[in-house]
């Protein structure tokens, strides 16, 4: 056989991480903030309903203008200024191929979501790291001062954050925004928990993109689907770098049955949100755990023990959670998905054993880690 030519894979491409998708198959996995609560039975039967009998002979784009129409009308803005795609995921490699390139820097925070850098590197850019603050909160002055010497073609801001669950308030993303050279992509995956969007920065700054995603509190992660809201005229731009058919028709015809029932949608975000804070307090009681207060759909909390074995330790009962122990500033920390009031009640009691057989093993942490909020 003619061997396979990884020379011929771009060096870039070769230092990305592999097959970054998958995970452990275990039955409560609170690992990456999909929605975990069923959505009502008449929401499933009106996505069922629109996805029966669809003719999928045709490319997808005669479903666009609709699905295009009923985000706009979902996010309160115009059609034109309305990109989607085949995830959040996508819509990042798109604003990062749009934007970024060869001897272009693109600012992210630290620690943050990796699919920033991840879009960055694979465009062929220079991914920037701006370091969160020893709290954890976003260190805006220092991403003013890096604007200042960097001069970055995109800023990625997570509002509210991954990994942390805390929120920026608009005053200090207005700061950025008018500061940035370039774009400002505010990544609003986990705003529906949080009260609050970017949106009203739209009608202010031509520079700024807010990105969405059906995948949290639209529940529907497995479908794909997620979408920048922008002026006009930079949506019509980047979506130079698109192809024509980035999201199939079943997909696009079940998101807009799921876009017609909100009030549902809306009543179980609330749902989420109070089971959250129910969560937090629990966890925030085990003994040794310290809470970060969240306006998403996800908890980060500090024990004492190592995270990596802790992981395992909730693996072995069946619970995946996600371990970010690899940071300098999230050492002792994981983060959990609010589950199903049932799964909670499994994970928490997870918890309590993996940590009360730790000290059985002297497993602790030694002390001396950087205190961290209670929730
Ligand atoms: C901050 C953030 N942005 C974007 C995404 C991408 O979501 P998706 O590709 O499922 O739409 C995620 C998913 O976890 C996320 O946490």
């Amino acid at each position: 056989m003619k061997p396979v030519p990884l020379d011929a894979i771009r060096p870039e491409v070769g230092e990305l991480a592999p097959d970054i998708g998958s995970r452990p198959d275990v039955p409560i996995y609170l690992d990456w903030n999909e929605s975990r609560w069923p959505l009502p039975e008449r929401v499933l039967s009106a996505m069922a309903d629109a996805v029966a009998g669809t003719d999928a002979r045709p490319y997808p784009d005669r479903g666009y203008p609709a699905v295009r129409e009923a985000i706009a009308a979902l996010a309160d803005w115009t059609p034109d200024g309305v990109a989607f795609g085949n995830g959040g995921d996508d819509m990042l490699e798109l604003i990062a191929l749009a934007t970024t390139g060869a001897g272009r820097r693109a600012l992210y925070p630290s620690p943050g979501f990796s699919m920033y850098p991840w879009a960055v590197r694979l465009a062929g850019g220079e991914p920037s790291a701006v370091s969160l603050g020893d709290d954890l909160a976003y260190d805006v002055p220092a991403f003013l001062r890096r604007i200042e010497s960097e001069q970055p073609s995109l800023i990625f801001i997570t509002n509210p954050h991954n990994p942390t669950g805390q929120l920026l308030p608009l005053g200090a993303l207005r700061e950025v925004a008018a500061a940035a050279p370039g774009f400002v992509l505010v990544d609003e995956a986990y705003h529906e928990f949080s009260g609050q969007t970017a949106r009203p920065l739209l009608d202010e700054f031509g520079n700024v993109i807010v990105l969405r995603t059906f995948s949290k509190a639209m529940a529907m992660a497995g479908a794909r689907l997620g979408y920048l809201l922008g002026a006009p005229e930079a949506i019509f731009n980047i979506r130079r770098a698109q192809p024509p058919f980035p999201v199939g028709v079943y997909t696009c015809r079940a998101a807009s049955a799921v876009m017609r029932q909100r009030d549902a949608l809306l009543e179980m975000t609330v749902k989420i949100t109070a089971e959250r804070e129910s969560l937090a307090a629990r966890l925030a009681a085990v003994s040794g755990v310290s809470v970060w207060p969240s306006h998403t759909n996800f908890l980060l909390f500090r024990t004492p023990m190592e995270s990596t074995v802790l992981a395992r330790r909730l693996l072995d009962r069946g619970v995946a959670l996600r371990d970010f122990s690899r940071h300098p500033l999230l050492q002792g920390t994981l983060r959990v998905t609010v589950g199903t009031p049932e799964e909670n009640v499994i994970f928490l009691d997870a918890l309590a054993d993996s940590l009360s057989s730790a000290v059985e093993d002297s497993e602790l942490q030694v002390a001396g880690m950087p205190e961290s909020p209670v929730a």
